[in-house]
């Protein structure tokens, strides 16, 4: 199928999202909104920034890496998906987790709370650009503190979208939105979730709780129905395989609830290695470094599946 997608000029763009065009300029501009610059938007776009449909009008896809148990991979896939997607698209990594284990595996120096950005309880929402660094070519990082912790009840009906909320301007500037999730079922994780629009799961194969996978699988459902009709599930990630036996009956458990990615994830010291040196994995080990390509192929290709 061919993009059969409508072109609006700024007036008619305006009048379909239901603004007066000067207000919608200034709209646009503000979230660099595809077109902003020409003067020409797709429908797509418009309805995708301005929700007036359900539709995948964004350049970029955001995907949630999730799984409430702790220790189950979700930086170290957030991390190396990223590095690998960044080796040809422009990547921003989002460090959603009050731990800020990513971030401390880039930035030595203090960084402002996230929570200064957000708007909530009271503050005034900031725009979230200055506080976004760069740590490799094409790679961003939005990184975390301790105060994230703080986001914990939510006062306000707006308080399930800070995130959204806080990275719609941002969407245009990457392909990839990767968001390293707290190990917790509460308001961090359902702000990830409803700004997302994929969500992949890393299992640790060695010690693995169908309960936990069936609580998780309920959040995300608890989410599609309620909050984000987006939301599609990539599937689950096999996280420190070691070897063929134990596999078959524990991806028969998983997919009772979720497809389970083709690509495994191997067990491998030097992943524990390169974060203790805070090194690229790219730089450490080149062999790992390709497992978390095919990773990021199978991640484009059923991306595409979805969208089309
Ligand atoms: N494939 C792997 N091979 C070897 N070690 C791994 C692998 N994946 C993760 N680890 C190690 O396991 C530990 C936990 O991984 P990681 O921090 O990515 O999990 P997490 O789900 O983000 O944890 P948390 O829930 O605390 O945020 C880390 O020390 C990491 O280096
Ligand atoms: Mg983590």
């Amino acid at each position: 199928m061919g993009n059969v997608d409508t072109m609006f000029d700024l007036e008619e763009a305006a009048k379909f999202v239901g603004l007066n065009p000067d207000d919608f300029q200034v709209k646009v501009s503000d979230l660099k909104v595809p077109g902003w610059k020409t003067g020409e938007f797709k429908k797509s776009v418009l309805s995708k920034y301005f929700e007036t449909e359900n539709t995948d009008g964004f350049d970029s896809s955001v995907i949630a890496i999730s799984n409430q148990k702790g220790g189950e991979g979700k930086t170290t896939i957030s991390l190396y998906l990223a590095e690998a997607l960044s080796e040809n698209h422009k990547v921003l990594l989002i460090d959603w987790d009050p731990q800020a284990n990513a971030t401390q595996l880039f930035l030595n120096d203090d960084v402002p709370s996230i929570m200064d950005y957000l708007g909530y309880r009271g503050k005034k929402s900031k725009h979230i650009e200055p506080a976004i660094r760069t740590v490799s070519t094409n790679f961003d990082l939005l990184p975390s503190t301790l105060e994230l912790a703080n986001l914990t009840t939510p006062y306000e009906r707006d308080d399930f979208e800070l995130l959204k909320e806080a990275i719609l301007p941002l969407r245009s500037s990457y392909e990839f939105i990767i968001i390293d999730c707290p190990p917790s079922l509460g308001l961090i994780l359902e702000n990830a979730l409803i700004c997302a629009d994929y969500i992949l799961v890393p299992i640790q194969t060695r010690a693995f709780s169908l309960q936990g996978i069936r609580d998780l699988y309920e959040t995300i459902q608890k989410i599609q129905r309620k909050a984000n009709q987006r939301l599609k599930l990539l599937g689950a990630v096999l996280n420190q395989y070691e070897g063929q036996k134990a596999l078959a009956g524990l991806a028969e458990g998983v997919k009772k609830y979720f497809p389970v990615f083709e690509t495994v994830i191997q067990r491998r010291e030097s992943i524990p290695q390169a974060q203790a040196k805070m090194s690229f994995l790219s730089k450490i080990d080149i062999t790992t470094m390709k497992n978390f390509r095919e990773l990021a192929a199978e991640v484009k290709e059923k991306i595409n599946v979805q969208k089309n």
